[in-house]
């Protein structure tokens, strides 16, 4: 077995203090809101991967089948020698780059999931006794530090999930991965592509429900964590096209009116009957905004594919 390490640079209190900071300022604001890293406890991830699988979710799909086409070009391209794939989950896409990469030395594999991460990081340590796994428990929003492994350094961000940033919050973030590259290294970007509204809204509300479930496990992380006594029940799931903005936009409706106590922050929030809690947008991108915040962020554009269908692109931006 290769060496597998797996680094907490997210203290177990200061995620505690970040949630409560979180759920203090989106819960005290209107409209609500709740941000988007919380839904991953280890259920969160699980209902993730459940929603990759149905019918409905074709990104997962469209970017694996482009993945698999285009990942003896992506090696050529970069030559990396580490992959650090922010937000990997399950790293289950990722296998057709780690299986086409010749030099590659190591996989640092980053998530806010630690279950997520360590399932992962065993299964391929395990399997590819030549590689390093260095797996980092991180926010990728908030200023990472890496191993030093050698380059060239690819950066992969998959699955779409720049879309579940908000448009400052993408630039600062495509800033900071700029940052972790040097002139020459490379950006593997998946975003899900704008397209026919039912197509995108069904995406979101599957028919099976699992969406629905993946919504509203935030409020049930919020009440293990905080205390608070969210019934999940009374909230529906709401998912709903943003045409100005091109993003979907994830809601939790209030059935009726209710209080909701959170007495770790000595809260009592109260919501009016159909009132709505944002928990999460997914914007869907054209390549010409794509290009435009690689470049802001001082990443070249140097290829952009799609999936036979049209429905996914994966970019690769070269750092200048
Ligand atoms: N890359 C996988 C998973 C996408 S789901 C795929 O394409 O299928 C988004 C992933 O990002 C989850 O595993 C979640 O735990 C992680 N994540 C969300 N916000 C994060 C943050 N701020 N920092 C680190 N990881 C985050
Ligand atoms: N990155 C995924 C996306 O935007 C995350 C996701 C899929 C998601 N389905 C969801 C987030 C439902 C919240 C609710 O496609």
């Amino acid at each position: 077995m290769s060496p597998f390490l797996i680094t907490r640079t997210l203290p177990e209190d200061a995620t505690e203090a970040a949630l409560r900071s979180d759920v203090l300022h989106g819960l005290t604001r209107t409209p609500k809101t709740l941000p988007p890293k919380w839904f991953y406890d280890a259920l969160g991830s699980e209902l993730f991967e459940e929603i990759t699988a149905l019918p409905e979710y074709y990104p997962t799909r469209a970017e694996r089948e482009i993945l698999a086409a285009r990942a003896p070009e992506i090696a050529a391209a970069t030559g990396a020698r580490t992959l650090v794939e922010l937000g990997s989950g399950s790293s289950e896409k990722t296998r057709h780059l780690l299986d086409a990469l010749p030099d590659l030395h190591t996989y640092v594999p980053v998530d806010v999931s630690a279950s997520a991460l360590t399932q992962a990081g065993r299964a391929l340590a395990a399997e590819r006794p030549a590689l390093d796994v260095h797996a980092l428990i991180a926010d990728f929003t908030g200023g990472l530090t890496l191993p030093d492994t050698p380059g060239p350094r690819l950066v992969a961000f998959l699955g779409g999930t720049i879309g579940n940033l908000l448009p400052a919050e993408r630039a600062a973030f495509l800033a900071s991965v700029r940052s972790l590259l040097s002139p020459g290294d490379h950006l593997l970007l998946g975003t899900d592509l704008v397209k026919d509204e039912s197509v995108l809204v069904a995406a979101y509300d599957d028919a099976a429900g699992v969406t629905a479930a993946f919504n509203k496990n935030v409020l049930s992380v919020v009440n293990r964590e905080l205390g608070a006594d969210f019934d999940p029940d009374a909230f529906d799931h709401v998912a709903r096209w943003n045409a100005g903005e091109e993003w979907i936009e994830m809601r939790l409706r209030a059935r009726s009116a209710q209080t909701v106590k959170i007495p770790a922050l000595d809260l009592a929030v109260e919501f009016a009957a159909g009132e709505e809690l944002r928990t999460e947008v997914s914007a869907k991108f054209r390549e010409e905004r794509v290009r435009a915040e690689l470049a802001a962020a001082g990443l070249g554009l140097s290829h952009w594919w799609t999936d036979t269908g049209g429905r996914f692109a994966l970019s690769l931006g070269t750092a200048r």
